[in-house]
């Protein structure tokens, strides 16, 4: 172990300026004479990316073989934060075998728009989904004694010009949509660090935003662990320390540890500053230092294993007539690249070298005899497609049912660079309607990371599958789904609209001259959708199962105070599985604030429960929702606000398969804080306001200002103004006065 408390007294400055630091591009920074070791970083989220000795980054290396699990736009789907608990463990044991102290994941950045290129890295559209699902996989790596970084902190929703561009985004917005994931995951499983993202927010980099770190981390939401920056995304380190940042990776040659001790000499670094960051670096390397004496290995099999479960889980079936499950002895025909050569994952800094791949084809032909498979279209543009198109219609012809695989290619969609549309490749659509026009009977399924229009899927598909990238035994997962082994489960954790147009953030993605504006502010994903009555292609939750379910006897219950900070409500259910097979149901609880002073969502997801259940059976569900699935970030009041008035609690299956109730909660009105610069009517209409301004008001000449007719007109003028024009009997004078009382007498939280 390591005595902290000694070692910041007998480290030099050079050496505490260097453990800020990494020592290279995985490790942090050893200082061998006082015993401290170097701890080694990798990443990724859905498996490791582990390249002891020194590696590169963006995954062009290669790196030590891991369990490549389903990417987090797939296992979201699963809406089951025990299962990521399971595959965290199963990471961690990996990590312990190769020596890795943290893993750099998960990443919970909300999907603002469908077209960014890491989208396959993230959770979902919804910041308490992508919180639930992070706090299970933290938990479940830490529990294994191995750390987490989760990322990227903050609104780093693109990739376009990803370390340069300002995002601006007002306080609201940031606190109610990219900001919960974090403080949810902190506050519930204190991740060891926090990844401070490359881009700038509100005008200063993530790296050097003291009020990001600081202020909101640290002090608010209470993260203990270490803040380190994203790979590079330090662009003036010393700033950076002071603003909280406490370890940079992988350190600027030649300038890192150089520019801190020159700036602590210069005094520009308090001492205790630079002792604090230390302080939260040398902790981490003792929480890491267990892993270097281990001599441990993984089970390949059982982890592959998981990995298919995981895979399977994540599936969602979008649509199906009855043509699936497959039957045993259904005469099935494979068409597509991509069951022969699977997609499963995405490209950059977590690509995996999985232990082994699964295809499809390989999974289906080892349960059906003689299936047949034609390619139909090239991946990237050099084969012949029409040659591929007529092989795939004779195949597909000469069978009772076709299972035809299409997605995105590797290319189309990547860290380091956005889509710009959300099309299917053509070669493939083109396939797909040749191969109808062949045979009906098509079951489709996707592989993509990001979602992808359907408009041109789904009148030639009798099913559909969402398989998304499920990791290096999707193969068998997606068949142990065709042929009913597996119920699918899944649920959209991202809505799919019918045209990019429709999605909220259209008109301000990616934005252009190094700024991003987040002109829709609260409303992405279904947000947007609701707000503006939109059609959606499959709305946020939808999923559908082999059986079917019933949701009934919705009932709520309030508890507790608003004032007293604890209030909440329970609402319970009844599912009943009335169908004939088993399956899992997920019952998804949204609230909405019917009579609101500010402008909210229609509805918000807030609490759900992943429900097993045999054929026949039902179960009751009971559900919390605390004070805060009723608040809003009152940029007045600068606090989370609950205002008195009807909610709606719906409950249901997915966002637009919803039975409501209404409660009414009782509320403190808060009173607004009232300034010279506070406009007439805002006076008029606060009680207390009013009564003093009146009061003044009569103590002088009275005043035609004080007329209601007249308020309509001119209460929208700050009382500054009308003190500056005369006229009325508040001068400047009694102005002070007035707001002086006024606050004497506020509760202003
Ligand atoms: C990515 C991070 C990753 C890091 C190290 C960066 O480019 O944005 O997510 O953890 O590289 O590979």
């Amino acid at each position: 172990m390591l005595d902290v408390d000694r070692l910041l007294i007998e480290l030099t400055v050079a050496e505490k300026a260097a453990l800020t630091s990494g020592s290279s591009f995985w490790y942090t920074a050893p200082v061998e004479r006082l015993g401290i070791p170097r701890i080694m970083v990798s990443d990724g989220p859905h498996g490791l990316r582990a390249q002891p000795g020194e590696g590169d980054h963006l995954g062009l290396g290669g790196s030590v073989p891991a369990t490549c699990f389903p990417t987090a736009s797939a296992v979201a789907s699963a809406w089951n934060p025990e299962l990521l608990r399971r595959i965290g463990r199963a990471l961690a044991q990996e990590a312990r075998a190769c020596h890795l102290s943290v893993i750099l994941g998960p990443g919970i950045n909300m999907k603002r728009s469908p077209l960014c290129g890491r989208n396959f890295e993230y959770f979902s559209e919804d910041p308490y989904l992508a919180g639930e699902l992070a706090v299970g996989i933290v938990e479940g790596i830490q529990s294994g004694g191995v750390g987490t970084s989760v990322k990227h902190y903050a609104a780093n929703n693109q990739e376009t010009d990803r370390l340069r561009v300002d995002a601006q985004v007002d306080e609201r917005t940031l606190r109610e949509i990219y900001l919960p994931a974090f403080e949810r995951v902190v506050t519930a499983a204190q991740p060891w660090t926090v990844m401070c993202a490359y881009n700038k927010v509100n005008g200063r980099s993530a790296s050097e935003n003291a009020w990001l770190l600081t202020t909101v981390l640290r002090e608010e939401f209470g993260f203990e662990g270490v803040i380190v920056s994203d790979w590079g995304a330090v662009y003036h380190r010393v700033p950076a320390l002071l603003a909280g940042l406490d370890l940079e990776m992988p350190p600027a040659l030649g300038r890192s540890p150089e520019s801190v001790v020159a700036a602590v000499e210069a005094g520009e670094v308090p001492a205790d500053v630079l002792d604090a960051r230390v302080r939260k670096v040398l902790e981490l390397v003792a929480k890491g230092m267990p892993v270097l004496e281990l001599d441990e290995s993984f089970d390949a099999e059982a982890h592959h294993a998981l990995a298919r479960e995981a895979a399977a889980e994540s599936i969602v079936l979008l649509k199906n007539d009855g043509v699936l499950p497959l039957a045993a002895d259904a005469r099935i025909a494979v068409i597509g690249e991509f069951a022969r050569t699977p997609r499963f994952q995405g490209a950059g800094s977590s690509q995996v070298n999985p232990t082994r791949v699964d295809s499809l084809l390989d999974e289906l032909r080892a349960v059906h005899a003689d299936v047949p498979f034609a390619a139909g279209y090239g991946i990237g543009g050099t084969a012949d497609d029409a040659a591929l198109r007529a092989e795939a219609e004779r195949v597909a012809g000469a069978a009772d049912t076709v299972v035809m695989v299409i997605g995105l290619p590797a290319a189309d969609e990547s860290e380091g660079f956005d889509r710009t549309h959300m099309n299917l490749p053509a070669n493939q659509l083109e396939a797909l309607r040749a191969v109808a026009a062949a045979n009906p009977d098509v079951v489709v399924v996707l592989v993509n990371g990001s979602t992808v229009l359907l408009g041109d899927v789904v009148p030639y598909a009798r099913a559909l599958v969402e398989a998304w990238l499920g990791g290096q035994a999707a193969g068998g997962a997606i068949a142990d789904v065709l042929r009913g082994t597996v119920n699918p489960s899944g649920r959209l954790a991202e809505s799919i609209p019918h045209r990019l147009e429709d999605n909220s953030s259209y008109l301000n993605f990616p934005g252009d001259s190094h700024v991003v504006r987040y002109g829709e502010g609260l409303f992405i994903g279904y947000r947007g959708y609701d707000k503006c009555h939109q059609d959606v292609a499959y709305p946020f939750g939808f999923g559908l199962s082999y059986t079917s379910f019933e949701i009934s006897d919705p009932a709520v219950t309030i508890h507790g105070s608003v004032a007293e900070g604890t209030f909440g409500v329970t609402v319970s259910v009844t599912v009943s599985n009335t169908g004939t097979v088993d399956g899992a149901e997920v019952v998804q609880v949204y609230v909405g604030d019917v009579e609101s002073s500010v402008t909210r969502p229609v509805r918000e997801l807030k609490g759900f429960a992943k429900v097993r259940l045999a054929a026949g059976a039902s179960q009751e569900v009971s559900i919390e929702l605390d004070q805060r699935a009723f608040a809003f970030w009152s940029a007045r009041h600068r606090r989370w606000v609950v205002e008195a008035g009807d909610f709606v609690i719906a409950v249901g299956r997915h966002s637009r398969d919803l039975v409501s109730r209404t409660v009414t909660v009782e509320a403190p009105t808060l009173a607004a804080p009232l300034d010279r610069d506070s406009t007439l009517q805002e006076w008029m209409s606060d009680p207390a306001g009013r009564r003093l301004v009146e009061e003044e008001v009569r103590n002088g000449q009275p005043a035609a200002v004080l007329q209601d007719e007249l308020i309509q007109v001119i209460g929208t003028m700050p009382m500054s103004t009308l003190a500056n024009f005369g006229g009325m009997s508040l001068d400047h004078d009694a102005l002070d006065r007035v707001t002086e009382a006024w606050r004497k007498q506020a509760v202003i939280p």
